[in-house]
């Protein structure tokens, strides 16, 4: 979205405790691994529970470049990729999510040759696509980086076995989907194992693609000739629930989020746990309350089913306020950082060294006007917005839209006083189509 005039803000009085239930949207991550890989079907798929964020919205745009046809049908997406063809996407939508990238191994099954823009996404570390490049040329593509395209070519891809250097979600997710169509067996070693990529799998299979092991790290996929339509419901989002349970222990209130998976939540459970917030948990629901200030503790982003880098800042902005010093060592991005400054400047106390945030908890954050940088630095703002005394400003809204569907809707409900303003300081009312697509 860099680049993108937005105009909106929303404007926090915190200092309520959220109390209530709510259901999350569907998983961006997972939408937009489906949304590339849809592609590799000639007839229509339906898609339900499709999240209504913004970067759902930037993927169909370049879907509709390269001729795929789509529509809302009673709040679920139908999608007919049938007449595929050769296209020029915009590099502004391109650069502005990383997934777009993730395309180029579905057109190259389909169509034989792709030039495509380098990917874009947040900025919060380099995020290059070496794996997902070396991993297509091992499936027979020719490629090449000429002038910030890629420029791929494959008369026909074959099975292979790739072995990832770091247990990359896009990296499994685009090889995988890419391999389903490829002649033989594939083999993915040192696979990721998140959730997303599980969804990914089951979405190829029940569209007639032969994928075992998804989940674990060994993936093994076995080529066919060609993916049936398919009816498909994208998972609850398992961030948007991390995000919300930390807003229950955050304002020392108390949130029930349901419709989720448990297990997708155990790093986040057990780290809010361990701070001294109560957990418990059902069969498809999470619930964190919590009263009086939490300890410091001290949490290490890893590879799923490690503590999710997405949580960091989201966590951040709790452990801000919580008694002594915390520590969150960031392994996945050098520069997830942004954050940081906007957090200090409501009264945080948070150092950086290398790549770790040193926290030492502050009994107040008090409101002020602060820029996201990103998505989930966006979050963990909104959340500090919360908890804090007054009333805070997130500008760059637009970052947390790529994300979040109708955060202040949501919100709003748990009891939070969020509003969200247009350049002329004049409320935008929230409809039930959200930001992102018109349904
Ligand atoms: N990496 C490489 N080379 C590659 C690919 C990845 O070095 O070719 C490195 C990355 O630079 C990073 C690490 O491997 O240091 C992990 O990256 P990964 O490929 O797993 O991340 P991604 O697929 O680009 C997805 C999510 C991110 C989430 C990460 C980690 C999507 C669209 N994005 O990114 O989500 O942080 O996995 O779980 O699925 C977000 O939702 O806010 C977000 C950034």
């Amino acid at each position: 979205m860099e680049g993108r005039l937005d105009v909106n803000t929303l404007k926090i009085r915190g200092g309520k405790p959220l109390i209530g239930e709510l259901e999350v949207p569907g998983s961006k991550n997972s939408a937009l691994a489906i949304l590339s890989s849809v592609i590799l079907c000639e007839g229509e798929v339906m898609l339900e529970h499709v999240p209504n964020v913004s970067d759902t919205l930037t993927k169909l745009e370049l879907l509709h470049t390269f001729g795929v046809r789509t529509q809302w049908v009673e709040g679920s997406l139908l999608i007919d990729a049938g007449e595929l063809r050769s296209a020029e996407p915009d590099p502004d939508a391109v650069g502005r999510i990383r997934t777009g990238f993730y395309l180029l191994g579905p057109l190259l099954a389909r169509l034989g040759h792709v030039r495509l823009p380098a990917p874009g996404g947040c900025k919060i570390g380099a995020r290059p696509v070496d794996f997902h490049v070396k991993g297509l040329r091992l499936l027979g593509a020719e490629i090449e980086l000429e002038n910030g395209y890629y420029i791929a070519r494959a008369d026909r891809l074959v099975g292979a076995e790739i072995y990832l250097d770091f247990p990359s979600a896009g990296a499994t997710q685009h090889l995988m989907s890419t391999a389903t169509l490829a002649e033989g067996i594939t083999t993915i070693q040192n696979a990721a194992i998140e959730p997303e990529v599980v969804s990914l799998a089951e979405f190829l299979n029940r569209m007639g693609a032969r994928i075992e092991g998804a989940g674990t790290g060994t993936i093994t996929v076995i080529g066919v000739e060609r993916l049936e339509p398919c009816q498909f419901r994208i998972p609850a989002d398992r961030l948007q629930a991390g995000t919300f349970l930390l807003a229950g222990a955050i304002t020392q209130g108390d949130v029930t989020v349901h419709g989720i998976m448990p297990d997708h939540q155990t790093p986040v459970v057990n780290k809010l746990r361990e701070a001294g917030a109560i957990v418990h948990e059902g069969p498809d629901w999470v619930r964190v309350s919590s009263v009086g200030r939490l300890d410091a503790i001290q949490v290490k982003t890893m590879p799923y089913p490690g503590f999710p880098t997405d949580m960091q800042q989201p966590m951040a902005a709790v452990l801000a306020l919580a008694d002594g010093t915390s520590l969150i060592d960031e392994t996945i991005y050098e520069s997830r950082i942004g954050h940081i400054s906007e957090l200090n400047r409501m009264g945080a106390r948070i150092q950086l060294q290398g790549r770790a945030s040193v926290i030492t908890g502050v009994e107040r954050l008090k409101g002020a006007v602060v820029e996201a940088s990103d998505l989930r630095a966006g979050a963990a703002l909104c959340l500090a917005g919360l908890a804090a005394h007054g009333e805070t400003t997130v500008r760059n809204v637009h970052f947390i839209d790529r994300g979040y569907e109708n955060l202040e809707a949501i919100l709003t409900g748990l009891g939070a006083d969020v509003v969200r303003l247009d350049a002329n300081g004049k409320r935008v009312e929230v409809t039930q189509a959200g930001p992102g697509i018109p349904r």
